[in-house]
């Protein structure tokens, strides 16, 4: 049985435990993983890792670096364990976020489409172990992965040695979905031939090699994906006004009723909204995203889709059983690609993506906050959304116009944190309306978001801080600095940003 997916006999000597594996990892070491958005990470060799270190005395602190999120088998474990002493790019588990906002581990932010050009240059330090999911490793020892792709190809290359974790409850039947492609290091960077989003230029596995493999482990243990939150009905709202500005680019001729490639971030209000795309009378969509949730699965099975380029496949409990039923149907829709090219500025600027996103909170002119509750509290990271953000045909953002139970504006003076500039937000849409801020001054965006996005509770005290600004010295982005910065106080000190 091992034989489909172990394909050379040699290899057999290398199958150990998890926990021998494991012991391969030393202090101060610098760790490579497979894994993006819970999905295709390792489980087996990492909660081992965590065993040992409850049980040894000596400390063990590693720097570990990603795709993306990874499931609490990894994060959550180490975290717990007070193993992870740096992480990278991106998480979103509730054990390592506590971790981080306590000073007990240092977590470096990054755009996606960075880390594997961080790696590979060398800007992240040598990576001493590489350990990564498969479905199965080649008669020549290359890595056919699981569910997802992410830094995997270049971790493998750049790593000193490689554990594998083939597990058995990812189905074989996903070999074929990869498309390993690693343009080489400047000046020698070739223009990646993609032209459509469902262009093939790669590899079906990654490439490893039998000499750099030192451990494998055989794991059931399944993906621990994110149950989605369902479908309410503001988010259903925030859709349906995105639908309607994208209604409204097609009637005035600057898209066609098969609108670009689309770009959904992640979470469940960005699940609503691809949701809401199958009411609508677009068709003939393709996807060049990061990652396939649930939503753009359905997509796919109606037809609405015909095509889907992501990094990872990442469905809740519910919908990855019917992905692993339907693979079959999946197979010529859907390519998985390393983030490196999925999230490759170059290709998303030139197929002209459509890229939604979400905000936590967007300042009146339009400067987006996706990462840092309160200025401060790390919430998950800034993913694939600046990537996509700066490089879109159009970039829009999305999000509840208030938070906490209405205490809380999501429009503010001035964001506590910057993810996305004015420069490069286009559209923000929230469940009161649209605000497009194509071709406007700061101040002409101010009025839009303040008049169309804002809830109408906050928005006569946005507009007085607004008027007020404006009687100022400086006319061109016009604040009151001291109350700007102060506005999150109220809620930091009350519980409400509403006025007393
Ligand atoms: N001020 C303070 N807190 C806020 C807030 C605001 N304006 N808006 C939201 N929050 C809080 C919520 O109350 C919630 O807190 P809780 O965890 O204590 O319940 C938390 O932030 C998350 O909000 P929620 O509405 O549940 O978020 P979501 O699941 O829709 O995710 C992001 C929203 C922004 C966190 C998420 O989309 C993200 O991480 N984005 C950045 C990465 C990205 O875009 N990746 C995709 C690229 S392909």
């Amino acid at each position: 049985m091992l034989s489909n997916r172990i394909r050379n006999n040699k290899l057999l000597d290398k199958v150990c435990t998890a926990k021998e594996a494991a012991m391969l990892i030393k202090d101060g070491m610098k760790i490579g993983t497979s894994g993006f958005t819970p999905s295709g990470y390792p489980k087996a060799v990492p909660l081992a890792l965590a065993e040992l270190a409850k049980k040894n005395k000596e400390k063990i602190e590693i720097s570990l670096y990603t795709g993306a999120s990874v499931g609490d088998e990894l994060d959550g474990a180490l975290a717990r364990a007070d193993i992870i002493g740096k992480r990278l790019p991106y998480q979103t588990n509730e054990s390592l976020r506590d971790h981080t906002n306590a000073g007990k581990c240092e977590f470096l932010d990054m755009h996606l489409s960075h880390v594997p050009h961080y790696a590979k240059l060398g800007f992240l330090g040598k990576i001493d172990i590489a350990i990564i999911e498969a479905i199965a490793i080649t008669k020549e020892g290359h890595i056919i992965p699981s569910t997802s792709i992410g830094t995997s190809p270049t971790y493998v290359e750049m790593a000193d040695k490689v554990i594998i974790e083939i597990n058995t409850s990812q189905p074989l039947e996903l070999e074929g979905m990869a498309d390993i492609y690693t343009p080489r290091n400047p000046p020698y960077t070739k223009p990646i031939p993609i032209i459509m989003p469902n262009d093939r230029i790669g590899t079906e596995y990654i490439p490893c090699g039998i000499d750099k493999i030192a451990a494998i482990v055989v794991t059931d243990i399944k993906d621990n994906v994110r149950p989605l939150a369902p479908t309410d009905a503001l988010s259903q709202k925030i859709s349906a006004n995105l639908i309607d500005f994208l209604k409204g680019e097609v009637q005035k001729g600057r898209l066609t009723n098969e609108l670009l490639p689309l770009q959904s971030g992640v979470g469940s209000v960005a699940n609503a909204v691809l949701a809401g795309l199958n009411t609508t009378d677009f068709e003939n969509l393709v996807c060049y995203t990061e990652v396939i949730q649930d939503s753009m699965l359905e997509l796919l099975d109606t037809g609405k889709v015909l095509f889907a380029s992501g990094t990872s496949i990442t469905p809740s409990a519910e919908g990855l059983e019917k992905f692993k039923k339907d693979i079959k149907d999946y197979k010529d829709k859907i390519i998985l690609r390393p983030q490196e090219i999925s999230n490759h500025p170059e290709i998303i600027r030139r197929l002209g993506v459509i890229a939604i996103n979400t905000a936590i909170e967007v300042d009146i002119y339009g400067n987006v906050n996706s990462t840092n509750i309160m200025g401060s509290r790390i919430m998950n990271g800034i993913g694939g959304s600046g990537d996509f953000t700066r490089n879109a045909y159009v970039s829009i953002f999305t999000t509840a116009s208030t938070a906490k139970n209405g205490e809380i504006s999501s429009i503010v003076p001035m964001v506590s944190h910057h993810d996305h500039t004015e420069h490069d937000v286009m559209v923000i849409v929230t469940e009161q309306g649209v605000a497009d801020l194509r071709g406007l001054s700061p101040k002409e965006r101010a009025e839009s978001i303040i008049n169309n996005c804002a809830h109408p509770d906050f928005r006569p005290i946005l507009l007085d801080y607004f008027n007020r600004a404006k009687k100022g010295k400086y006319k061109h982005t016009p604040h009151i600095l001291k109350e700007a910065l102060s506005w999150h106080d109220s809620f930091l000190e009350r519980g409400s940003m509403r006025v007393k």
